[in-house]
């Protein structure tokens, strides 16, 4: 993927096929990224059938954050769906560029699936958000300045964060809140003038994944599904200094609780 010679929907092909050869399951139907607090779910989601290092599969690496694993699970889940669970996130921070970022996404569609589900514990720029509290992704702002995709790939973002599973997952539950995520590059977390200009600008949520892989899920055709849990408040809302170990920490403390949430939801997408 580091060549810019190559065509990374290539890699994504062969990534698929050797994880149909490693997982023994020619096709999985839907895809989900697990970010801090949701690893839980892999576990209630369904019965794993086979664990893979990341780093087997072309154009995957070892995960460099810690508290974010770095294995591809394949899932059946009780419809008999087979789900393909990406704990192997790659950054934008981490500086290797936008094809890692956007390339389990592409593997996840070479892979067959339609679905992509997309989560990641955040910052909440709304005051009445606790940490742990689960909230739908209803849009994003891309403040990146960078964009999965390459050359003149013009491509509709309209509804990209899909009202069709939105609308399944608050039949799961009602009070699910909806929230625009804000993604900056990180991996620093935002200055106070910067959350309120996310603010002002519409965003409700802050974190640092997400947008570009929802880019690059559209573009392969799936539809998305995201949530964020909001593992504490972004900076000048909450009072006191933010630390990845409160993150850490409030995704721990949420962990079985949104876990079962998105699992009930999983089965019915
Ligand atoms: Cl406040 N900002 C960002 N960018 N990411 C986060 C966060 C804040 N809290 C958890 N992850």
């Amino acid at each position: 993927l580091d060549d810019p010679s190559a065509d990374p929907f290539e890699v994504a092909k062969l990534a698929a096929a050797q994880l149909a050869e490693k997982t023994g399951v020619a096709k999985h139907d839907i895809a989900l990224t697990l970010g801090s607090g949701w690893a839980k779910a892999a576990d209630l989601i369904g019965e794993t059938t086979a664990v893979i290092d990341a780093t087997e599969i072309a154009g995957f690496s070892a995960s460099a954050v810690v508290g974010h694993a770095s294995t591809l699970r394949s899932i059946l889940l009780p419809n008999g769906k087979h789900a393909l669970v990406i704990g192997a996130r790659t950054h934008f921070y981490e500086g290797h560029g936008v094809r890692r970022v956007a390339h389990s996404v592409r593997t996840a569609a070479a892979a067959g699936a339609s679905v992509m589900v997309l989560t990641n514990g955040a910052g909440g720029i709304k005051e009445t958000w606790k940490p742990g509290t689960p909230v739908l992704i209803s849009d994003h702002l891309n403040l990146t300045a960078a964009s999965p995709l390459e050359g003149a790939t013009f491509i509709d973002l309209t509804d990209l964060y899909s009202q069709r599973l939105r609308d399944i997952a608050h039949t799961v539950d009602s009070t699910l809140d909806e929230g625009v995520y804000t993604q900056f590059r990180g991996p620093h977390y935002e200055t106070p003038a910067e959350v309120q200009m996310a603010r002002i600008m519409g965003g409700h949520i802050v974190g640092m994944s997400t947008a570009l892989e929802a880019i690059a899920a559209r573009q392969a055709g799936m539809e998305v599904l995201g949530m964020s849990l909001i593992t504490n408040l972004a900076a000048g809302i909450q009072k006191t200094p933010l630390s990845h170990t409160e993150v850490l920490e409030a995704g721990r403390n949420a962990e079985a609780v949104i876990s079962d949430l998105l699992a009930r939801i999983v089965v019915k997408l």
